[in-house]
């Protein structure tokens, strides 16, 4: 007989639910929200490509980006990059190695406009994306040249800053390209 009970109740919840649902319409609804405009949609729409696809007009040399390194980024990573609360962010331009396991810009990273990407993301941590696109050039032309990649003079634009090979572009395997 409690068998028989429990049937009924799997039958029966199932009916109401539906019943409730349909009675109110905006329930069935999804509830998507308004569509973004295209300026709103601009705000979050900021990936750059490791090739450089992404990258908004703009231009700064290392001399600039200096000033600014000092203002907004030395209290962490350290006056000339060596790292403090933060790690570093300069070392030899030259891949990794058992003498020199640095893991920083110019030994590790294989591409340039990551460095754009990630600073105008999320860097100084307290004010991420505050930076504009002139700064975050200048930003980049200096830790590029503080790690001996480009010189004091070039200028980082979106053609320059995607044209720059790093020392350590060959140290990476490529699980997801097909040779
Ligand atoms: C309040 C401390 C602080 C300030 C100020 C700061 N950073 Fe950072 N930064 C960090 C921390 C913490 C990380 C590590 C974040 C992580 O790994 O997700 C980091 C990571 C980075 C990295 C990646 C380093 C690597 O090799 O992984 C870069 C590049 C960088 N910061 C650049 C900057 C620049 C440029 C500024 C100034 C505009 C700045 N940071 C200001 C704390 C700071």
């Amino acid at each position: 007989m409690s068998m028989l009970r429990h049937v009924a109740a799997a039958i029966f919840v199932p009916v109401v639910a539906t019943s409730v649902i349909a009675a109110d319409a905006d329930v069935r609804a999804p509830r998507l929200g308004t569509p973004l405009s295209p300026g709103e949609v601009e705000k979050w729409d900021r990936t750059i490509f490791a090739d450089g696809r992404g990258l908004p007009p703009g231009k700064g040399t290392a001399k600039d980006g200096r000033v600014i390194y000092e203002q907004k980024c030395a209290s962490c990573h350290g006056l000339h990059g060596e790292g403090g609360t933060a790690e570093e962010l300069v070392s030899e331009p030259k891949p990794p190695s058992a003498d020199n396991p640095s893991k920083a810009i110019g030994s590790y990273w294989p591409f340039a406009p990551t460095i754009f990407d990630f600073v105008r993301r999320s860097m100084p941590p307290a004010a991420a994306e505050s930076l504009t696109a002139d700064d975050t050039y200048a930003l980049t032309a200096y830790l590029l040249a503080a790690n001996g990649v480009i010189g004091e003079g070039d200028e980082m634009n979106a053609k320059t800053l995607a044209a720059v090979r790093m020392p350590n572009r060959d140290g990476f395997i490529w699980i997801d390209v097909k040779k």
